[in-house]
Order: C-alpha cells, then sequence, then structure tokens
C-alpha cells in the first residue's frame, strides 16, 4: 500500500516535471515573438525591406536576418523598447539599398523611432514628408546617399531632434526656418556638402543653448554672418567653410567658451583678424581661416590660445611678422604677405609651412632648439638669402623639405645627409647654391623626389645616389654639372622622371658594357647638353614602362577632372608632380645635343610615348618606320638634324600627332596627305630643298627657303614643343596647373577639359 502510494506520488511528481519541462521549452520558444517583437511594428520593417528588392530572389544581403522565422527585435540593425516591444533605433549605415524612400513606406509606420540612421545606403530621390510623422526622432543621420530637392516643411514636427546629419546629398532651397524653430533640442547640425542656398539660417540663433555642432561647410550659402554670435554657449564646433560668406571677422563668435574648432575656410571674409575677451579662449584647436581675403597683422591674442593644435591662414593677406605660437603642431602661413624673422616658437611645430611669403631669417633659437618634430619644412618662395642655417642638419623631416625659389647661396652641406634617412621629398630648386653636389643620399632610402635644378652646382652626381631606391623624380636641369650620362641610375627600380635638361653631361648615352634600365622611366629630359655618339637600334627596348603604357588620355579623363578640381586643396607643387608621374605620359626629350647616326628603331616599341623631340642633332639616315607604331604621339620635332630619304607616309595615320617639325634636315619626296599634316604651319617643313607637295600648306608663294629672319616669325610651334619639359618642372602651385595641362593634353584634348 504504502510502496503503491509512493509509486503513485512518484509518477505525479514525474508528469509533473515533464510538463514542467514542456512548459519550459514551450516558453523559450514562443517568448521572442509572443512578449518581444510587436506584429505591426514586425510587418513594418518587413514592408521596408521589400521596398527595396529588385528582385525577389536576390534579398538584401546583409537583411537575410529580417524574416518571420526570427523575433524582429533581434533583427540586424534594430533595437526595440524591452517590454513594449516598439522599434526604438534602426541602424543600417552602408547597406545598399539603392533606391528611394517612398512617402507611404513602411518607415513611417515606426512611428516610435528614436533613432534612425541611413547613412551611406545610395537613397536618392526626395525627402517625402511623410518623415514628420516619426516626431519621436533624436537622431536622424541620412549623410552619403544620392537625396535632392528642398527639406520638406512636415520637418518642424521632428521638435525632439538632438542630431540631424544630412551631409554629402544634393539637397538643395533654402533652410526651412519655421521648421528648423521647432528643432529646440538640436545639438548636432551637420548639412555640409549639399547646394543649400540662402543666407546663413538665422533660426539657429535661437538654438544658442542646445547647439554644440554646427557644420553648414561646402554649400551655397552667401551673406554675412550674425553680428553676435557670442551667445552659443553650448557650441564646440563650427565650420562655415565652402561658402560665399562676406564682411568681417565674427569675433564675437570666439567668445564661446566651449568652442573647440572654429573653420571660416574659403569664403569671402575680409578685413583684420581680432580677438576679444582672451582669457576664455583656452579650449580653441583648431582654426582655419584659410583662402579669405584677411588682411593686416595676425593679432598677438592668438598667442593666448594655449591649446591651439592646428592654424591654417594661407592665401590670405596677412602682413607683418608671425607672433608667438607654442605649442602647434601643424601651421600654414603659406601665400600670404608675412616678413622678417620665423619666429622662434615655430621650432616645435611638425608641419611647418611658409611659402610665399617674404620671410628673410630665422630666430636666433632656432640653432639651440631641438627640432626633431619637423616633419615637414616647406620655407618655398621667400626672401631667406646667405649660406643654409646649420639647424637644418638636425631636423628630422619624415615628409618634406622644400627650400626652392629662395636666394640660398654657398655650398650644399655635408651635414645634410642627417636630414636625409626619412625623407620623401627635398627641393632645393632654384637658389644660388654653388660647388659640387656633396655625397649627402647614402642613407636616402625614402627619398621620393629630388630636385636642385636652377642653381649653379657643379662637378658630378654623387655615387651615393645610387642608394635612393625609392626615387621617382630627380631633376637637375640648369646648373653646371659636368659629368658623363649616370646609365647606373637605370638600375633605381622606380626612377619615372629623370631631367638634366642644360647642364655640361658630355660623351655617349650607351656603352655596350652597362646594361639599359630605365624600366620605370616615362619622362626623359637630356635636351641641351653636350652628349654625342649613336644610340644602337636596340637601344629603348627595355623601358618597359613606356611600352607598356597603352592607356589613352579619354581613360583617365575622370581624374583629369578631379586632380584640376583639387587643384586648390593640394598647393605643394611635388603632390602635382605626383599627379604627372601618374598620369600615363610618356615623353624623350634629347634635343639640342651632338647625337649622330641612326635614329633607333626600337623607338616603335614605347607605345606610351606622346612627346618625341629630337630636334638640334646630328640623327642622319632616314626616319625610322617604327615611328609609325607610336599611335599615342602628340608631338614630334626632328627638325635641326641631317636626316634624309621620305617623311614615312604611314606617320600620315597618328591621329593625336598634332604638332610636328621636320625643318632643316635634308628629307625629300611627298609629304604624307592627312588633316594632321595639312593643318601643319608651312615652318614645319622649311630647309628640306626636295621636300614637295608642300602648296596646300604654304601657299603658292612660299619661300622653300626662307631667310633666318623669317624662319625665326615662324618658330611658334617648335618653341612649345621644346618648352613643356620646363614647363613640367616649374613646379610653381597653380602656374604647374596651367602649363603642363596646357601641354601634356596639346590643343585637341585641352579642349575637352574647357
Ligand atoms: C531574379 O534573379 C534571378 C537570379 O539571379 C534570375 O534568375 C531571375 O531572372 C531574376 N528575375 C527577374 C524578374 O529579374
Ligand atoms: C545595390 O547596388 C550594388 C551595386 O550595383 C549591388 O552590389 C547591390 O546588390 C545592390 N543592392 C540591392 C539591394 O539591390
Ligand atoms: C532568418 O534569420 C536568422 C537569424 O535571425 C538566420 O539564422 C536565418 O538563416 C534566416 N533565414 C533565412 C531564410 O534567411
Ligand atoms: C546605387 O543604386 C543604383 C540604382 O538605384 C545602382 O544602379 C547603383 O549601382 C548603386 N550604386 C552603388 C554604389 O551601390
Ligand atoms: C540613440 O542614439 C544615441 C546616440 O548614439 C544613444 O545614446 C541612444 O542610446 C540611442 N537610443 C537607442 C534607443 O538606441
Ligand atoms: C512644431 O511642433 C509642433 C508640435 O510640437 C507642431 O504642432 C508644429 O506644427 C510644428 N511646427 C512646424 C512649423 O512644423
Ligand atoms: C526665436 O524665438 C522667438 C520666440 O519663440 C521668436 O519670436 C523669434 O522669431 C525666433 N527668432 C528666430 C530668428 O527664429
Ligand atoms: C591681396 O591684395 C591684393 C591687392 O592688395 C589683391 O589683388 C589680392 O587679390 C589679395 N589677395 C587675397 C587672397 O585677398
Ligand atoms: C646612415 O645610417 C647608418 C645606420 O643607421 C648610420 O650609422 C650612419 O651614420 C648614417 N650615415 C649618415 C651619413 O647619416
Ligand atoms: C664625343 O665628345 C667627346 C668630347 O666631349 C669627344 O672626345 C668624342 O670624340 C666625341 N665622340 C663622338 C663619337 O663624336
Ligand atoms: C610589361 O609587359 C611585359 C610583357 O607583357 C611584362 O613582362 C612586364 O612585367 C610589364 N612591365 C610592367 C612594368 O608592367
Ligand atoms: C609595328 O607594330 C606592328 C604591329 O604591332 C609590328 O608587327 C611591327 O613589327 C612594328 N614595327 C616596328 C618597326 O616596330
Amino acid at each position: 500500500m504504502i510502496s503503491s502510494l509512493s509509486y503513485c506520488f512518484s509518477r505525479i511528481i514525474i508528469t509533473l516535471y515533464f510538463f514542467f519541462l514542456i512548459f519550459l521549452v514551450l516558453h523559450t520558444l514562443a517568448s521572442p515573438t509572443l512578449h518581444y517583437c510587436r506584429h505591426d511594428q514586425r510587418d513594418a520593417l518587413l514592408e521596408f525591406k521589400y521596398e527595396f528588392l529588385v528582385n525577389e530572389s536576390i534579398s538584401v544581403l546583409s537583411l537575410s536576418s529580417w524574416n518571420k522565422t526570427s523575433d524582429c527585435c533581434s533583427w540586424e540593425g534594430v533595437k526595440c523598447d524591452a517590454k513594449s516591444g516598439e522599434v526604438l533605433s534602426l541602424f543600417l549605415d552602408s547597406i545598399p539599398l539603392n533606391n528611394s524612400l517612398k512617402p507611404n513606406s513602411g518607415l513611417f509606420k515606426l512611428q516610435h523611432l528614436r533613432n534612425l540612421t541611413l547613412r551611406d545606403c545610395n537613397l536618392s530621390g526626395e525627402l517625402p514628408s511623410s518623415l514628420g510623422n516619426l516626431s519621436h526622432l533624436t537622431k536622424l543621420h541620412l549623410s552619403k546617399n544620392y537625396f535632392v530637392g528642398e527639406i520638406p516643411a512636415s520637418f518642424g514636427n521632428l521638435n525632439q531632434l538632438r542630431d540631424l546629419s544630412l551631409a554629402d546629398n544634393q539637397f538643395s532651397g533654402n533652410i526651412p526656418f519655421s521648421s528648423f524653430a521647432n528643432f529646440t533640442k538640436l545639438s548636432h547640425l551637420v548639412i555640409s556638402n549639399n547646394r543649400f542656398t540662402g543666407e546663413f539660417p538665422l533660426v539657429l540663433l535661437n538654438l544658442t543653448t542646445s547647439l554644440s555642432e554646427l557644420v553648414i561647410s561646402d554649400n551655397l550659402f552667401k551673406s554675412t554672418l550674425p553680428p553676435d554670435m557670442s551667445h552659443f554657449h553650448s557650441l564646440e564646433n563650427i565650420d562655415v567653410g565652402g561658402n560665399s560668406f562676406f564682411g568681417s571677422f565674427p569675433t564675437s563668435l570666439f567668445m564661446n567658451p566651449l568652442l573647440r574648432t572654429a573653420s571660416l575656410r574659403k569664403n569671402q571674409f575680409e578685413g583684420q583678424v581680432e580677438f576679444r575677451n582672451t582669457s576664455s579662449f583656452s579650449k580653441l584647436h583648431i582654426l582655419f581661416l584659410q583662402q579669405n581675403k584677411f588682411e593686416g597683422p595676425i593679432p598677438k591674442s592668438i598667442s593666448k590660445f594655449s591649446n591651439l593644435k592646428n592654424l591654417d591662414l594661407h592665401d590670405n593677406n596677412f602682413t607683418g611678422s608671425v607672433p608667438n605660437l607654442a605649442n602647434l603642431e601643424y601651421l600654414d602661413l603659406s601665400y600670404n604677405k608675412l616678413e622678417g624673422e620665423v619666429s622662434d616658437s615655430l621650432g616645435s611645430v611638425s608641419e611647418l609651412t611658409l611659402s610665399h611669403n617674404f620671410f628673410s631669417s630665422f630666430g636666433k633659437s632656432f640653432e639651440v632648439f631641438d627640432l626633431t618634430n619637423i616633419q615637414t619644412l616647406d620655407l618655398s618662395s621667400n626672401s631667406f638669402r646667405g649660406s643654409l642655417p646649420h639647424w637644418i642638419c638636425k631636423l628630422r623631416p619624415s615628409l618634406l623639405l622644400e627650400l626652392s625659389n629662395n636666394n640660398f647661396s654657398g655650398s650644399i652641406p655635408q651635414c645634410l645627409s642627417n636630414v636625409m634617412a626619412d625623407l620623401s621629398t627635398l627641393n632645393l630648386q632654384n637658389n644660388n647654391f654653388s660647388g659640387i653636389l656633396p655625397s649627402i643620399f647614402v642613407n636616402a632610402t625614402n627619398l621620393v623626389a629630388l630636385d636642385i635644378s636652377d642653381n649653379q652646382l657643379e662637378g658630378k652626381l654623387p655615387e651615393s645616389l645610387i642608394n635612393c631606391i625609392s626615387l621617382e623624380f630627380l631633376n637637375v636641369k640648369s646648373n653646371r654639372i659636368k659629368d658623363t650620362f649616370p646609365s647606373w641610375l637605370g638600375s633605381l627600380p622606380s626612377l619615372s622622371v629623370m631631367i638634366l635638361r642644360a647642364n655640361k653631361f658630355y660623351g655617349p648615352l650607351y656603352h655596350s658594357h652597362v646594361s639599359v634600365g630605365f624600366q620605370s622611366l616615362k619622362i626623359i629630359d637630356i635636351s641641351h647638353n653636350h652628349f654625342n655618339g649613336t644610340l644602337p637600334p636596340f637601344y629603348f627596348s627595355n623601358w618597359r614602362e613606356m611600352i607598356n603604357i597603352t592607356k589613352r588620355v579619354s581613360e583617365y579623363m575622370e581624374d583629369g577632372y578631379s586632380y584640376i578640381n583639387s587643384m586648390e586643396m593640394v598647393n605643394k607643387g611635388v603632390d602635382m608632380l605626383f599627379e604627372l608621374i601618374r598620369t600615363d605620359f610618356g615623353g624623350i626629350d634629347f634635343s639640342g645635343n651632338n647625337f649622330s647616326g641612326k635614329i633607333p628603331e626600337s623607338i616603335g616599341l614605347l607605345k606610351g610615348l606622346r612627346l618625341l623631340n629630337l630636334s638640334s642633332n646630328g640623327f642622319t639616315n632616314s626616319i625610322p618606320q617604327s615611328l609609325a607604331n607610336l599611335t599615342n604621339l602628340e608631338a614630334l620635332d626632328l627638325s635641326r638634324n641631317q636626316l634624309s630619304g621620305q617623311i614615312p607616309q604611314n606617320l600620315g595615320s597618328l591621329s593625336f600627332l598634332s604638332i610636328m617639325n621636320f625643318s632643316n634636315n635634308n628629307l625629300q619626296g611627298p609629304i604624307p596627305r592627312s588633316t594632321q599634316f595639312q593643318r601643319q604651319n608651312c615652318s614645319a617643313f622649311m630647309n628640306n630643298p626636295r621636300l614637295y607637295g608642300l602648296e596646300d600648306i604654304c601657299g603658292k608663294t612660299h619661300v622653300p627657303n626662307p631667310t633666318p629672319q623669317e624662319s625665326k616669325d615662324f618658330s611658334e610651334p617648335e618653341e612649345q614643343v621644346i618648352n613643356w619639359i620646363a614647363a613640367a618642372i616649374a613646379y610653381v602651385p597653380g602656374v604647374f596647373c596651367g602649363l603642363v595641362i596646357g601641354y601634356i593634353f596639346t590643343p585637341h584634348i585641352l579642349k575637352w577639359f574647357m
């Protein structure tokens, strides 16, 4: 009895336990859908997802977790209120949705949303006014999509907004005044890089207590700034750059105690810069005033910004000397009218750009400072004179040492080798340096660009150059260097541009015992030296880079555009040189030497060649037929040689060849019949007594052998060809752009840029 009772009891226990287990399992299985995800919210989300299906069978890959088998509160990017099951947040950054937001989108049924971020989702079209339904939004990020049109008035319903970003779209129109007046809690407003128009949104003045970030840069705003901006008590970051704001410097803005970064970059502000109430300035970190029309002195009160790290004043009309600026890390004062001594306090700046001013000397303390912070030093285009100061050798710059366009004189000190270990660009162009170029390149393995052109250096090129295994650009133009051809540089794997023009180099280019390297060479200018001798037929056959370039200009036209657009951003000439290197431009200038013998047949292998100048030498024999293989050729100058035979008829098929000169040779026979040839100036064929077919080009009355005076009158096209590399290397910012583009993209291509 007892045993049966206890048996029965244990059965009951087991049974209860069993049901309990089942309950637990069921509870676990059922709880997500029953207790968390609200069905209306789930359906709205699914509706939203299906608006972006291009094709039922390819679902939005990253939204594959959005399916009915799981709790919608666990879906990717979705966050719910744990109790009510309402969707509070949707974070869908960088998911390619590829479509517009529909006015009746499921999205607008998620009325409890607080946070909505759809950054970089490839959304397009106009913002539907139903967005105003989401009146609980505190954060709305729609940046980096292709959106157009105006902000809908219904935006005013979003009166809980704290954080709004519409940056990097194509929104246009004015900021809707009445809507924004409702945003009384707005703290972050980022609408940069759109097409908003109108005046500075004065409505923001009512948000003085809440606003901490105001970024309205790169739009089409045009007005003065409000006269009193001193009441943004929470403002930390303001950027109004890249608009057309004008008027005087907003002194009152800088009275806001929390301000950390301020940019007025690239507007039309003018007049003097002044700061008041300097005691409260202490938080300012970044100040960008570049590309305006400010003038007068840099105010001494700027020294009181003790936290200032990054100061850019370039491209204004500041005058006078530089006040004390300790603690800065980045300083750009270029393109102003500053003068006098470079203040001692700048010795700690790591990127220091002083180019295009009238600075003439350095503070005494530079001699005693620890200058190892300096990574970039740009002193170019100033009035520095005398020998290089000794402290230069104490630098450890890793990027740039720019001393070009000054009046430095004397010899280049051997101790400069200390500076070279990490350096990537050394520019000494256009000074008065004399003596030999010392052997400073032993450790220069990171050097990418070396320019010592337009000085009075003599002697040989130092052998230590062979250590510059990263070298891409070498320019020694217009010195007095007396050396044989540096064929040993042919082993440098990256050397793309080599300019030896206008020195006293002599002797042959080719020695049978030296293998010809220069595998990366794209531009070589050895013109106006005393090179002589012959070139074997295979001479160019190792110039792999020029052989392999086959891209036409049209294929990188888009790059070309961005190159020009970015011009104002990049104001360092050297960067532009690298742009030149990157454009697949091939050019050879051997003119003004004493080469003799036949032009090497292998020239026809250099498919990337766009400019070839062999003029003013002693080349003989006939013009190689292989030239007709250079389908990218735009300019060809073979004038002033002793070439004989016919002009290869198939040169007429080179459709890009627009500038040519065959004058002053012994050529004979007919001129190729092609539009390109017929378009030439008569002077391009002068002084070849036995050429014929010139009637169309020169007219009936042409003089086959003009007097020197007449031929001078015709010399323009020739000059145009000869000068191109000179233009390329005169890397004065801006001028460089105009000239090089002008020359590289010779006339017919140039018109694409207009
Ligand atoms: C949808 O995509 C599948 C798979 O790529 C394809 O086979 C089908 O033809 C597509 N349907 C439509 C309507 O484009
Ligand atoms: C959006 O476009 C990109 C690129 O064309 C494609 O890879 C992606 O699958 C598309 N997304 C959808 C949801 O169709
Ligand atoms: C549904 O989502 C879950 C994750 O939430 C995932 O494991 C499952 O593979 C998805 N099902 C489908 C059919 O995509
Ligand atoms: C953006 O979406 C369009 C279709 O609206 C598509 O053609 C394009 O490839 C997408 N771009 C990217 C980068 O996903
Ligand atoms: C919304 O975003 C803010 C800021 O990123 C965050 O602090 C907050 O927790 C988010 N709210 C929800 C419900 O996810
Ligand atoms: C401002 O918000 C209120 C609700 O708080 C709303 O009634 C009003 O229409 C909004 N104003 C505008 C201009 O949208
Ligand atoms: C600021 O708010 C006040 C009171 O709401 C209003 O009268 C005034 O027009 C607003 N000013 C601006 C510039 O929006
Ligand atoms: C500087 O002043 C000169 C005339 O004094 C003016 O031509 C030039 O445009 C000004 N430059 C800037 C950047 O304001
Ligand atoms: C080159 O580097 C080596 C090793 O770092 C060093 O010992 C030598 O002094 C350096 N030479 C020059 C000229 O800087
Ligand atoms: C090249 O010029 C040198 C003088 O610089 C001369 O000695 C040599 O004979 C010349 N060689 C040829 C092939 O003309
Ligand atoms: C040039 O082309 C040749 C053969 O097509 C190839 O072996 C070589 O690596 C290429 N050189 C460069 C620099 O691309
Ligand atoms: C010119 O190119 C053609 C075809 O690419 C080739 O057959 C010929 O050998 C080349 N001629 C010369 C002289 O390089």
